[in-house]
């Protein structure tokens, strides 16, 4: 029998989506084939220590890891080029060297999905799943995505682009250029996601607050007007040729489709395919894959569109390198209705990070 291949699996991470990231390793840790791979967990906690853990994935999921010690080794990546190992040190501080051949960061948000990880990883000369370094940190970034897209003319929202110096000292100003875009906004931190830290603004009053609640989580402070459409989401997998498998419709209960209609309440549901026009799909799949190529993305991304009105024209909103793999999330879900098992998506990302690593 040929040796497996050592997949390292990668959760929680110091950001506001530690436990979107547990619910995404608990689903990809169920789904990883056992008879390819041999899995080691590498566990951040919300603070950024880092461990190997050796538990039972339920603790994963239920946020109980990090409790279990016995089960626990501080972990660190091995930064020689080529190594190819995590170092486990337990209590005593006896080391032992743990082997990997490619890691999976089930994480997302800063220090995971914004290039930081990335760049360590290429430092350790480790194959991963994702876009590398520059790609990530890019796409992490609200503000540099929508301007390189803007170049690359893919319509998106018009936006007021700010910082947290701006709203503390120039808000008068701020006012006068939203006052521009009309209300409603959208008031989103660069760097974040699963919609923390965004809010939707009717007035002067609660552009104020949204503003103190987005500069909390980034210095860079995206106003957005608000666009009114079906949001529409597509599923790239691949390198350089990705493919834009196919796009799911979100139908949010809510006002928009926050935090808690996205893990919590459960009442969004979403349709695969989106009901939008056969033309409207395949403009989407050419912006998809175009923007995908553009930004240097591998393996997979989640493109999120709006598709408006009657002409159903298309507006970018964000793209994310790493979406959620959790049971409800809609990357999985798109990639089985395309014909891929929940397990099979994992093996083609493997693939996909094997083959995108340059070196040795
Ligand atoms: N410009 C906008 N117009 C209308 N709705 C928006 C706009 N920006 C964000 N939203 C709503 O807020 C949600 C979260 O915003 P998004 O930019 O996708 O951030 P996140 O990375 O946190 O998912 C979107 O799914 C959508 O429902
Ligand atoms: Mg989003």
């Amino acid at each position: 029998m040929s040796k497996k291949t050592i997949l390292c699996i990668m959760f929680g991470g110091n950001s506001t989506e530690y436990e979107v990231s547990l619910k995404s390793s608990y689903s990809v840790l169920e789904n990883a084939d056992r008879t390819k791979y041999d899995i080691v967990r590498v566990g951040i906690t919300r603070q950024g220590l880092m461990y190997i853990y050796n538990g039972e994935d339920a603790k994963i999921k239920d946020n109980t890891w990090k409790d279990d010690s016995a089960n626990l080794k501080k972990a660190l990546f091995s930064t020689s080029y080529g190594d190819h190992a995590v170092y486990a040190i337990d209590n005593n501080g006896t080391v032992e060297r743990v082997a990997i051949d490619v890691v999976f960061p089930v994480m997302h948000g800063a220090y995971s999905e914004d290039g930081k990880l990335q760049g360590m990883l290429d430092m350790c000369g480790v194959p991963y799943i994702g876009p590398g370094c520059a790609s990530s940190a890019v796409c992490m970034d609200k503000a540099f995505t929508k301007m390189l897209l803007n170049n690359y003319g893919v319509p998106v929202a018009a936006t007021v682009y700010i910082t947290k110096n701006d709203v503390e000292n120039e808000f008068d100003s701020i006012k006068k250029d939203v006052a521009e875009l009309g209300y409603p906004v959208f008031v989103k931190p660069a760097n974040s996601g699963s919609s923390v830290g965004v809010s939707k603004a009717a007035n002067e009053d609660e552009l104020k607050t949204a503003l103190e609640k987005a500069v909390k989580f980034d210095s860079k402070v995206l106003i957005e007007e608000a666009v009114v459409g079906k949001e529409v989401e597509v599923a790239v997998l691949g390198n350089e040729k990705a493919v834009a498998l196919t796009c799911g419709e979100i139908i949010s209960d809510a006002d928009f489709y926050d935090y808690d209609d996205k893990y919590n309440n459960g009442t969004s549901t979403y349709k695969i395919p989106a009901d939008i026009r056969k033309s409207t799909w395949l403009n989407l799949k050419r912006t998809a894959e175009g923007i995908f190529q553009y930004l240097d993305c591998k393996g997979l991304s989640r493109v999120d569109f709006f598709v408006c009105g009657e002409e159903e024209k298309i507006v970018f909103n964000e793209i994310n390198t790493l979406p959620g793999f959790t049971s409800i999330s809609l990357y999985p879900k798109m990639a089985m209705s395309s014909g891929f098992s929940y397990s099979e998506i994992i093996d083609e990302l493997v693939k996909y990070a094997f083959e995108a690593k340059k070196g040795n």
